[in-house]
């Protein structure tokens, strides 16, 4: 399986709190992922949770003791500080920010930090008074001045009983974070504006028109591009879905609300791409009762919905915005696809094969055909997270991003 993360070095640094037996996950995702994976920890970390657990997960040893590594003649702290992709500090207790924020080099940890010519990430996890005192505020400030990211911590019930926020986040959003620091920044600069998930046209309170998008690929091209360094507002349908991390969300839930979120923020994008399956047709009327089974069959008048991708293709600023349609086709492929590119006006369509099961509505992988002005370029079968993947590399590889 491909992964990001395989070949990459990181290195994390874990101090004293409850939610250091969480970081283990991690560690032990990011080993079998590839990544080569350095734990240093804490004094206090080490009453949470044994050294030995992060050397067997990671497959390497950890560093615990500043004097000991030095005594090897490792100079551990300078090593590790220059050839990892980034630090990673998590849990990140209110004690090591203090100590980061003031610029202190009394472990190895706060010493490696303090010499590291790499992305420096930093989870705080701590109860959430902790988190809320102005020294915490204060000093996270610091942090971000000195460009460290500091990952928000999640709201929840915590181990001391205390609800809010202050919890660690879970690695599957963290990662996204991580990514962002050590992946080629190939989008940085872009705005980008996606569209995902279906759309709901209501015919009583309790029921609606919709169709099969679960929002899987919007949601993948939504995340590549955050990861490759984009800023990027997802423009969604109702999915079952979380919004991927760093991603500005929108919620909407008919064709109509789609238009005017569309409207609204097109023009600040300088690329909009089109997942979402939107309803062609709305009920005309809107029963305000829920419609009674008194016949054997029900009339329903339909009205057209607006295009708002043909919309976007006649006043989009073609020579600034890249505009990216979607469709679903099971035959023709290339000829329906050149017919949508035409008249919808766009830069690109990614054409998919919805006759496979594997690919197009719902399911996590697709086959997909892009069709820019002077080329067409067949994808292989792959993951909806590949294949968003390859639509961002045909991007960029093709030069097709507006003042390239
Ligand atoms: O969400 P998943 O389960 O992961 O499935 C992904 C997907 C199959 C929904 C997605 O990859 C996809 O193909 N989306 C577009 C499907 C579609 O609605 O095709 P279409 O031929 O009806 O529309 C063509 C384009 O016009 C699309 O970009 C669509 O967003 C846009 N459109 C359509 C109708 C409308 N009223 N307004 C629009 O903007």
């Amino acid at each position: 399986m491909f992964s990001s993360f395989a070949g990459k070095h990181i290195v994390i640094g874990v101090t004293g709190s409850i939610a250091a037996f969480k970081v283990a996950g991690w560690v032990s995702a990011l080993a079998k992922e590839e990544a080569l994976v350095d734990v240093i920890m804490t004094a206090a970390a080490q009453k949470f949770v044994a050294p030995l657990t992060f050397a067997s997960l990671s497959g390497r040893r950890v560093f615990d003791d500043m004097f000991a590594a030095e005594q090897e003649g490792t100079m551990s702290h300078i090593g590790l500080a220059r050839e990892a992709d980034c630090l990673l500090v998590a849990p990140a207790t209110a004690q090591t920010i203090a100590r980061l924020a003031h610029g202190l080099a009394d472990d190895l940890l706060t010493t490696t930090i303090l010499a590291a010519q790499v992305p420096v990430l930093v989870c705080p996890a701590m109860n959430v008074k902790m988190y809320e005192h102005p020294a915490t505020v204060k000093n996270l400030k610091i942090l971000k001045e000195y460009g460290y990211h500091v990952i928000e911590p999640d709201s929840g019930l915590m181990a001391c009983g205390e609800e809010g926020l202050g919890r660690l986040p879970e690695w599957d959003q963290v990662s996204q974070f991580v990514l962002r620091e050590i992946l080629d920044k190939d989008l940085a600069g872009q705005s980008i504006l996606v569209t995902a998930g279906p759309t709901r046209e209501a015919y009583d309170p309790a029921r609606y028109l919709s169709n099969r998008s679960s929002g899987k690929m919007g949601y993948a091209i939504a995340g590549a591009a955050f990861r490759r360094g984009a800023e990027v507002t997802l423009i969604s349908g109702p999915t079952a879905l979380e919004p991927p991390p760093g991603v500005t969300c929108i919620p909407v839930t008919t064709a109509l609300q789609m238009y005017e979120a569309v409207m609204g923020n097109y023009q600040k994008a300088s690329v909009i791409v089109k997942a979402a399956a939107v309803a062609d047709f709305r009920c005309t009327e809107q029963h305000r009762e829920k419609i009674k089974k008194d016949s054997s069959s029900l009339m329903m008048e339909l009205e057209a919905n607006p295009d708002i991708l043909k919309e976007l293709g006649t006043i989009c600023e073609h020579e600034r915005q890249l505009l990216v349609g979607f469709a679903a086709e099971s035959s023709n492929i290339e000829q329906e696809g050149q017919k949508k590119l035409k008249n919808k006006n766009l830069d690109l369509i990614a054409v998919n094969d919805i006759l496979s099961d594997a690919s197009g509505f719902a399911v996590d992988t697709n086959q997909i055909t892009l069709i820019d002005r002077n080329r067409t370029v067949i994808l292989p079968h792959t993951s909806k997270l590949r294949t968003a993947d390859l639509l961002w590399n045909h991007i960029v590889d093709h030069k097709l991003l507006k003042g390239n």
